[in-house]
């Protein structure tokens, strides 16, 4: 299995002797709880870099809600065993106060694409995610960094964050991962019971279906409410919310006059899924 660094210091030491002999290096922000869907981020940064570094950080910051931090996966062992065949170079998974000492104050926030949608349910998530990402770029050194496109608005952050700060950094995202039954990974499908786990594939089933109806002149209202329906049917106990916004800005969209997204976030039992798809004009 790869080396598992604690320190920053201990790091900075690796990537630094790797960038004097010129290596391209890549990292792969993570919680853990790995599964195929994080694999292919490490594909794709092996491919594209000399040295990949995996971070696993489970980032206290942007849990809103303490209980979901509690129940979060853990699972280092498994993870770093994930990994070995994956050609990583080194696992960095600090403590807690490695990232944030006595006296840490800074906050980082960007506002516009972190609005509404997940940042509306879940206040300051943005905020914690957009402070460890910064904080980890800054740890690493990496010279490209992979996103999921599992988490639209936060790959969208993250590329604002970017591009306003002018961060030394490459942002690539990967398609979203999903099972033969179209239920999108995550780390949170294994909270999910054998009769939730038969239900989850209704939301993306439903917005895909929504999603060519849009295409194809439906009116967006009308196509929305048809799938929210539809998940409600399907035994999911609520939607947060199911929303079509431009693909890059986020701006909310009431006609399919650009590249658009159609995102959505839904409670099955105790668990809270999101998932999103690409709506392009025909
Ligand atoms: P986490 O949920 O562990 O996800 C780490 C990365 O894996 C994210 O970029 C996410 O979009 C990507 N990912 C998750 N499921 C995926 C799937 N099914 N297909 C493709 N990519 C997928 O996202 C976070 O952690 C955190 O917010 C983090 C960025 C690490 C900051 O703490």
């Amino acid at each position: 299995t790869p080396p598992i660094l604690r320190r920053v210091a201990d790091l900075r030491a690796l990537v630094a002797d790797w960038r004097a002999a010129g290596a391209r290096v890549g990292v792969v922000p993570t919680m853990g709880a790995l599964h195929e869907g994080h694999l292919s981020l490490v594909r794709a940064a092996r491919a594209g870099c000399d040295r990949v570094i995996v971070t696993i950080f489970v980032n206290p910051k942007q849990f809103n809600n303490p209980a979901d931090l509690e129940k979060y996966p853990r699972s280092e062992e498994g993870d770093a065993a994930l990994l070995a065949p994956e050609g990583v170079d080194v696992i960095f998974a600090p403590a807690l106060d490695e990232v944030y000492p006595e006296g840490f104050s800074t906050k980082v926030s960007v506002s516009g694409v972190s609005e509404g949608l997940c940042g509306a349910g879940r206040p300051g998530h943005f905020d914690g995610v957009a402070t460890v990402v910064s904080k980890l770029f800054g740890m690493t050194r990496a010279d490209r960094a992979y996103f999921g496109e599992k988490d639209w608005q936060q790959l969208q952050v993250v590329r604002r964050l970017v591009a306003d700060l002018n961060l030394p950094i490459e942002i690539t995202g990967c398609a979203t991962v999903r099972e033969a039954d179209g239920l999108a990974l995550s780390s949170r499908n294994r909270r999910l019971g054998d009769a939730d786990r038969a239900i989850a594939p209704a939301l993306h089933r439903a917005m895909a279906a929504a999603a060519e109806e849009i295409v194809g002149g439906r009116p967006v209202a009308e196509a929305l409410d048809a799938a929210l329906q539809a998940i409600v049917a399907a035994g999911y106990a609520s939607v947060e919310y199911l929303e079509l916004r431009s693909a890059e800005g986020l701006a909310p969209l009431e006609r399919l006059d650009r590249p658009a997204r159609l995102l959505a976030a839904a409670h099955l039992g105790e668990v809270r899924l999101i998932d999103n798809i690409a709506v392009l004009p025909g």
